[in-house]
């Protein structure tokens, strides 16, 4: 990390390319390599599904949430992947006729969230063909692309920082060492981390980048647009825990009274919230960050705002 720290701004641009070549990978021969989903295996580990807080359920039952879950990691990705790119694009145009080392690190990470998207829809329709009928993800990246642009920069790379390190994290932390995962959603997440590992790197020097041409008035009322980008990520999760622990209720072989329909909402919400907000906002890296480039008043503001979504 000192080695990282301590190189020039251009250096790690560079550097960022070079891995990015090395690690490139294709979704068909790579990732998916002729394989289907087997409903047997669990998808997501549980320390991202929360599985313990799902108490009523059976040791099946709570595969099936694995499952689930797993489906709704996919989209979830997909769906941020959207407006990720599109910033990425517009970031850009900083370096059309600047730092061409710059240009080439983003137009990588463009082309590779292209091809994310891509893998995670296939991701999408692979599980559907092995799980019951039913499900659903009716949230529009378009649309939440188009919502999340109307909002200052700073605040949509501070929130893209976020997301790009807790990916690693879900993978170091919780997907690689669980040896019950099914071996293709696992390699799904092997490779996505590959290349998010550079994404981390670029959304930091362009986000040190941006804040530096900030005025402090600026730069406070993008803070205000962060927690409301942080408020929109959480309406969106609430909506698909209702979503997916009524397809839960309806595709679990029995009766699910009202009280336990309630309390399975509930662990899914927790679980959500938990994989896309919580879990971003303790990362050490991304609080070293955001802490460099707002006062503590700030800081308390946001810590406030989180402290809400439990
Ligand atoms: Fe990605
Ligand atoms: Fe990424």
């Amino acid at each position: 990390m000192n080695a990282i720290t301590n190189i020039s701004h251009s250096e790690r641009y560079a550097r960022c390319i070079q891995t990015s070549k090395r690690v490139r990978w294709d979704v068909d021969e790579d990732v998916i390599r002729g394989r289907r989903f087997n409903p047997a295996h669990k998808f997501l580990p549980d320390g991202l599904s929360l599985v313990d807080a799902f108490t009523t359920l059976s040791a099946d039952e709570k595969r099936f949430v694995s499952q689930i879950q797993g489906r709704t990691y996919a989209n979830i990705f997909g769906l941020v992947e959207r407006f990720i790119n599109a910033k990425v694009l517009e970031l850009s145009h900083d370096h059309w006729f600047g730092d061409q080392v710059a240009l080439e690190a983003l137009v990588r990470f463009s082309d590779e969230e292209l091809k994310h998207q891509d893998l995670f829809r296939r991701i999408d329709k692979m599980v559907g063909e092995v799980l019951p009928l039913g499900y659903r993800f009716d949230i529009d990246p378009n649309g939440v692309a188009r919502a999340v642009l109307g909002k200052s920069t700073w605040a949509v790379l501070t929130l893209t920082l976020d997301i790009e390190l807790f990916t690693q994290l879900h993978y170091r932390q919780s997907i690689e060492p669980d040896t019950e995962l099914s071996e293709l959603f696992k390699d799904v997440f092997l490779y996505h981390w590959k290349e998010e590992s550079q994404h981390a790197i670029l959304d930091e020097l362009e986000l040190v980048r941006h804040n530096a041409e900030l005025t402090a008035d600026k730069r406070d009322r993008a803070v205000d647009d962060f927690i409301e980008l942080v408020a929109a990520v959480d309406g969106i999760l609430q909506a698909q825990a209702k979503s997916d622990a009524g397809y839960f209720a309806a595709n679990c072989g029995r009766a699910v009274n009202e009280a336990e329909a309630r309390a399975i909402e509930a662990a899914f919400r927790k679980a959500y919230r938990w994989q896309y907000i919580h879990s971003g906002a303790q990362h050490p890296q991304f609080g070293k960050v955001l802490s460099s480039l707002i006062t503590e008043q700030q800081g308390q503001r946001i810590k406030a705002a989180l402290a809400t979504l439990q």
